[in-house]
């Protein structure tokens, strides 16, 4: 399939793997990149830039394809060593980036000076535009059914991504609730060039995360997902479980008082307990609505190439056969 998306990375498939904090390690990137998707491994989970660099250098061994890496931008009172990620992504010759978290104007001119791609995903038209006028590429149009986090505007995909393709003029992936054939035939109908999928490609045999959290996504319905941290404008849509409850009771308890420092416990620190040892009571983890969707583990490869050959049958037969009929 060509589209302005895989034109723009070089890749045969319009399909993003969104970076995810203990998930996108060289095993996922490599295996959605050699699928003919373009795989993103995250940067922060690495805790230097020189862990990072190795990271690269693993993922190349693993593919010859193009592979991307995200840089999240957090709020944080000790930054992470940002300008020594951007170092290791361009000395480890990496051609796509994809920001999040916040603007990303400052690492633009050393990005594009390398000749490195920029995907900003943003939950939001306003963002999106901000990104096309500080030059990024690209945009990933995150709405409100996402995994992570989902902004504060509430918008879901129905109405987000024909607005994001009515102002638009750089290519967009729609991002949040994506899971199959039928999702990228949506997008593409509602003017986004491809997908990013998150959820999904935990629930992958590649996927480097304990057996728990695929079972845990499985077993997930549609309705088990919460929002967290909606007073502290740091909304995250988690998966249930005993520590989110936790969590739930304090907010309610507290209300707008709240403070990071009351909910640390249940946030802090979660994502090697849940990805690496698979404690699933341990606390929030970013998990989409999409979970509802999800019902099986194949390998990247059988995903992908189901998700295009499932695609062209939605087109070809039921659509195309709609209007000849
Ligand atoms: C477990 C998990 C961790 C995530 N970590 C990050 C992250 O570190 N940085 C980031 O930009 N997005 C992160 N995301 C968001 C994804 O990249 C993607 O935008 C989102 O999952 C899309 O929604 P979906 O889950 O419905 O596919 C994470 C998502 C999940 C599920």
């Amino acid at each position: 399939m060509k589209t302005r998306i895989t034109e723009l990375f070089g890749i045969q498939y319009p399909i993003l793997q969104g970076g995810m904090h203990f998930v996108g390690l060289a095993e996922l990137a490599s295996a959605v990149s050699n699928a003919g998707g373009l795989g993103i491994i995250t940067g922060l989970t690495q805790r230097t830039p020189e862990l990072l660099a190795k990271e690269i250098a693993r993922c190349r061994e693993m593919t010859d394809k193009p592979f991307g890496v995200n840089l999240t931008f957090l709020p944080s009172v000790t930054p992470p060593d940002y300008p020594g990620y951007v170092k290791a992504i361009i000395d480890g010759g990496v051609k796509v980036v994809e920001t999040a978290g916040n603007n990303p104007q400052k690492w633009l001119p050393a990005l594009k000076e390398a000749g490195i791609k920029v995907i900003h995903k943003c939950t939001s038209v306003r963002h999106a535009l901000k990104a096309e006028a500080i030059g990024c590429d690209a945009v990933s149009v995150d709405g409100f059914e996402c995994g992570g986090h989902p902004g504060e505007d509430d918008v879901p995909n129905f109405i987000l991504l024909p607005r994001a393709a009515e102002e638009l003029k750089v290519p967009f992936v729609a991002s949040g609730g994506m899971a199959n054939a039928r999702s990228l035939v949506a997008a593409l109908s509602m003017g986004a060039d491809g997908i990013n999928m998150g959820t999904r490609f935990i629930a992958t045999v590649e996927a480097p995360v304990h057996q728990n959290v695929k079972d845990a996504i499985l077993a997930a319905s549609e309705l088990d997902t919460r929002l967290i941290m909606r007073s502290l404008r740091n909304t995250e849509r988690v998966l249930i479980n005993a520590g989110v409850e936790r969590l739930l009771e304090k907010e309610k308890a507290l209300g707008d008082k709240i403070k990071f420092e009351d909910i640390f416990p249940e946030v802090a620190g979660i994502y090697p307990k849940i990805m690496v040892e698979g404690q699933m009571d341990a606390g929030a983890w970013s998990c989409g609505m999409v979970a509802g969707l999800i019902h099986d583990i194949p390998t990247c490869k059988a995903l992908i190439e189901g998700i295009m050959t499932e695609a062209e049958q939605i087109v070809r037969g039921r659509l195309v056969g709609m209007f000849d009929a």
